[in-house]
């Protein structure tokens, strides 16, 4: 039996589903009991409950046989790092109490480095914190950004005409689809078959830039021309800002934005067979558009 966190969500959805598809039982974790019940149909036990909850967190993940965290996000949070820190927090609390031996951890590029990296440096914090579990045979996967997240500005392009964020125009970044994450984390905790503390990048079919990834989404929305345009950082804490990210996370996010231009979040590995996944930003950006929910 495998305990997936963050089970309603683009990854884990999906870890869902391929686990159901290959005949491991699975406790499904989210907030929303109605959300959960379609993984209920498919197949799940679900358990609707808090992640900052750690004796919820701690009955979920006893007697699996391995658990898939992810460290949850809300971008109104007014202070992004202490949520997260607490959440981290009780995430590992539950892993120790509970017993369990094995963790894959979706984490992030960037995440090799402990500041400077916006919202990122969070998942460098957690990431220490697993490896501090004694015994613990822990994956961390490393993803780039995730094409959905690339995706989901398509109703303001809609609305301004033009594509708009903090990352420069011109810089190749690795980008993947979530599907591709979930695959790697589905077979990972399927096999169970590392010991100690892996990391793995997660590096998609190709890098991108900003401009060619803003290219293939007007293409697919009947805008070929669709321009991309790197704003100022202080014009873009306050475009989030007017969009509901709390001040500090608007902040982090331009921190990101800059760390991705500047060459500081980069892959550590080389691209090879283990880091390169089959989804093309093509195919998951025709889906989107067509069912911008997905
Ligand atoms: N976006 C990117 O480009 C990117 C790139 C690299 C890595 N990542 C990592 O990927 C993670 C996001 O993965 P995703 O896109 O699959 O997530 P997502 O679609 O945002 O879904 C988040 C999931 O966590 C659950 N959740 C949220 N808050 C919770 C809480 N307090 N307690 C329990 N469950 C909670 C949500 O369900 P309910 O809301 O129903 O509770 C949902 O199932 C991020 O946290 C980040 O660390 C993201």
């Amino acid at each position: 039996m495998i305990t997936v966190m963050g089970a309603t969500g683009h990854v884990g959805r999906q870890i869902t589903q391929r686990l159901l598809d290959a005949g491991e039982p699975v406790r499904a974790i989210g907030r929303n009991p109605h959300v959960l019940a379609a993984l209920a149909a498919a197949g799940a036990g679900t358990w609707a409950g808090d992640a900052a909850d750690a004796a919820f967190l701690t009955r979920a993940f006893r007697g699996a046989d391995a658990v898939h965290t992810l460290l949850p996000y809300d971008p109104t949070w007014p202070d992004f790092g202490a949520e997260q820190q607490r959440l981290g927090e009780a995430i590992v609390t539950a892993v120790q109490a509970a017993g369990v031996r094995r963790v894959v951890a979706l984490s992030s590029l960037g995440a090799d480095l402990p500041e400077g990296t916006g919202f990122i440096a969070s998942l460098h914090e957690q990431e220490q914190r697993l490896r501090r579990v004694p015994g613990l045979d822990l994956l961390v996967l490393r993803p780039g950004v995730f094409f959905e997240s690339i995706a989901a500005a398509v109703d303001l392009v809609r609305a301004l005409g033009v594509n708009a964020d903090a990352v420069a125009p011109d810089v190749p970044v690795p980008m993947i689809a979530t599907r591709d994450v979930a695959e790697a984390a589905a077979a990972a905790l399927l096999a169970r078959d590392w010991s100690g503390v892996q990391v793995r990048e997660l590096h998609g079919q190709r890098d991108l830039t900003y401009a060619q990834a803003t290219a293939i989404l007007g293409a697919a929305i009947g805008r070929p021309a669709l321009e991309y345009v790197r704003l100022p950082d202080t014009e873009m804490v306050r475009a989030l800002v007017e969009a509901g990210f709390s001040p500090d996370t608007a902040t982090l996010h331009v921190e990101m934005g800059r760390a991705l231009s500047d060459g500081t979040i980069v892959p550590r590995e080389r691209r090879n067979a283990a880091t390169t996944t089959p989804t093309p930003f093509e195919a998951v950006v025709a889906e989107l558009v067509q069912d911008p929910v997905a």
